[in-house]
């Protein structure tokens, strides 16, 4: 069954006041940033081979911070090193913040963007009819696939890219989190299936086909106490991107409503703190290694 709700990527301007929001609100940064600053910097140190330049892939780069904080630690592993970053993002508004960030940071003078105004699959298709032959060293999937279709099909596509040595970064919720089992517990009422992918379905996946990978958790809360009062716009701003619906607070049926409040106040999810609810929004992190072509 389709839901008869609307996503909320259809407008793209509540979706970038959401997220930011909810960026905010959570812990989320500061821990993916722990990850980019302590984790990622020895998968960083091995990409590369010692080439005078590393080639670079963003997919759903958004504004490019968590991108910037990636390759400043590549450039920190190697350097000297020019770096190559093909940028995919497809709303024209983010991509042009994240190009003006870039030109206020002279210290980027050693990095090359290509600006792709696409979608994953926009951007797969012109890769295939141009015949590029190109290899990437470090391709990253920020809190992306759960807006792409086939989420299977892009991790392939974008492992194939792989150079010896590449390295493929996925971040998403998990699947333990309350995020993560809220999309999955509502997946026809919320919005369209495939935005329920969480870090557990990507690793059955991945074990299905015996693909290698290292995953690391990353915890994670947001705070959604204005989701509780009706009508406070602050809280419908946080339900609709946690939901991923637009303007889920009045649209959605009232029995989707409670289903939804209600699991988010449930225990095994939230924890209430000096008047405040805080949700648990954990990440996974999951590292691929380029495919291994075998010669025998
Ligand atoms: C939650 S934001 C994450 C942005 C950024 N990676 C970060 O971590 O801050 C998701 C991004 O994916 C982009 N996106 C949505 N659908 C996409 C698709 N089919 N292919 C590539 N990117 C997509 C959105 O425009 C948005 O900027």
């Amino acid at each position: 069954m389709t839901s008869p709700l609307k996503c909320l990527t259809c407008d793209d301007d509540r979706y970038q006041k959401a997220y930011k929001l909810v960026l905010e609100r959570s812990s989320h940064q500061h821990h993916t940033r722990d990850f980019i600053h302590n984790t990622l910097p020895d998968t960083l140190a091995g990409v590369g081979n010692g080439k005078p330049q590393l080639n670079v892939i963003g997919v759903g780069s958004g504004e490019g911070n968590i991108d910037l904080e990636m390759l400043s630690q590549l450039c920190q592993k190697h350097p000297g090193v020019l770096v190559d970053n093909e940028v995919l993002e497809p709303s024209s508004q983010r991509l042009y913040n994240y190009k003006a960030t870039v030109a206020q940071r002279p210290d980027l003078k050693h990095i090359t963007f290509t600006w792709n105004n696409t979608t994953a699959s926009e951007f797969e298709q012109q890769w295939r009819q141009k015949n590029i032959t190109k290899k990437a060293d470090f391709i990253h999937m920020v809190q992306m696939l759960y807006y792409v279709e086939d989420p299977g099909a892009t991790i392939s596509f974008f492992q194939s890219l792989l150079d010896k040595n590449g390295k493929l970064l996925i971040i998403l919720v998990s699947g333990e989190s309350g995020s993560g089992t809220l999309r999955k517990n509502f997946p026809d009422q919320l919005c369209n299936k495939e935005v329920s992918v969480t870090g557990a379905e990507i690793k059955s996946l991945l074990d299905a086909r015996g693909v290698p990978y290292q995953s690391y958790k990353l915890q994670s809360h947001v705070d959604l106490t204005e989701c509780f009062t009706e009508g406070d716009q602050t809280g419908e701003l946080l339900l609709d991107f946690i939901t991923q619906v637009l303007d889920f607070s009045g649209t959605a049926s009232p029995e989707l409503r409670r289903g939804v409040l209600g699991l988010m106040r449930d225990p095994k999810y939230s924890v209430e703190r000096g008047g405040r609810v805080l949700f648990n929004n954990e990440n996974e992190a999951i590292i691929l290694d380029a495919v291994t072509v075998c010669t025998d």
